[in-house]
């Protein structure tokens, strides 16, 4: 407990103190990922509140990911400028910032319209698609002064589904197995590590589904052991969930959007 406010060195990363505020999505970023005037104020506000490192809300790496409005988005070079602001504003307070790079789910363009598809129904060619598009978002976080990624791998959404035995079926080296599942992680660690290799690179994981047939504690202290010994810098075990039923996103990110919270 004594050690809670003070300084500690990560990988990439110097911490103040040991206080890491969670992600937590805003819900106000566009359409198409750039950053709202009201998204930089409140990251000023938190860096200015003395926490040890940031992680900001869940970021997708997709333009073509609609699981959730308002998500901020690393899915283009053009949106650079804009989350350099946002590192620069963390940045002044002297405190690092790392993205929460996610993905809501899988949508595949079928006749212009573009539908939600479960890991079961992918092909391989999209599945390496998506570990590229989570390397590529690294690589622009690194570009815009990100000083971490967190990859993740929680709550449900895509990457979590993916490790889930309740939901992934698949019977090829991305499917069965526990070490099967986990491989998009692995590669996904692989390709950032290696196109950014100057990043903090963290994972969200839950630690169960609470679901039967689902993720379970030891499977994903299983998971967590591979990470470590592929050199993961860091993991945040999430309890899947909030404790308190009702919090929801900032309130102007909530009009007209879809409420609830990755
Ligand atoms: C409004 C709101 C938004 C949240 N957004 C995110 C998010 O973007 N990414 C994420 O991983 N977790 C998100 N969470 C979950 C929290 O970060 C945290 O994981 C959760 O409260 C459960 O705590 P635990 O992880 O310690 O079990 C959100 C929670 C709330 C209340």
């Amino acid at each position: 407990m004594k050690q809670i406010f003070e300084p500690v060195k990560l990988n990439h990363m110097e911490l103040k103190n040991r206080l890491v505020r969670s992600a937590t999505w805003e819900g106000i970023a566009n359409l198409d990922g750039s950053v709202t005037e009201e998204a930089y104020e409140i990251y000023e506000e938190l860096a200015k509140g003395g926490v040890g490192a940031i992680i900001t809300g869940f970021t997708s790496v997709s333009l073509h990911d609609y699981y959730f409005d308002g998500m901020m988005r690393l899915c283009d070079d053009a949106l650079i400028p804009q989350y350099r602001k946002l590192t620069e504003l963390i940045h002044a307070e002297g405190i690092p910032a790392i993205t929460q790079l996610a993905l809501g789910g899988y949508y595949r363009e079928t006749d212009g319209r573009y539908l939600r598809v479960e890991p079961d129904n992918m092909t391989t060619d999209e599945i390496r698609f998506v570990i590229r598009q989570f390397t590529e978002a690294a690589i622009r976080a690194e570009k815009a002064g990100f000083d971490g990624v967190q990859i993740h791998a929680a709550h449900f959404f895509f990457l979590s589904r993916f490790i889930s035995p309740a939901v992934n079926h698949r019977s090829d080296e991305y499917g069965g197995s526990t070490e099967n599942r986990a491989r998009i992680l692995l590669d996904i660690m692989d390709g950032i590590r290696k196109a950014a290799p100057g990043l903090h690179v963290t994972i969200k994981i839950t630690c169960s589904d609470f679901t039967y047939g689902g993720l379970a504690e030891d499977e994903c202290l299983s998971i967590c052991r591979m990470l470590d010994e592929a050199g993961i810098d860091s993991i945040e075990i999430s309890g899947n969930g909030t404790s308190v039923g009702g919090i929801k996103a900032h309130e102007s990110g909530l009009q007209g959007r879809t409420a609830g919270r990755p």
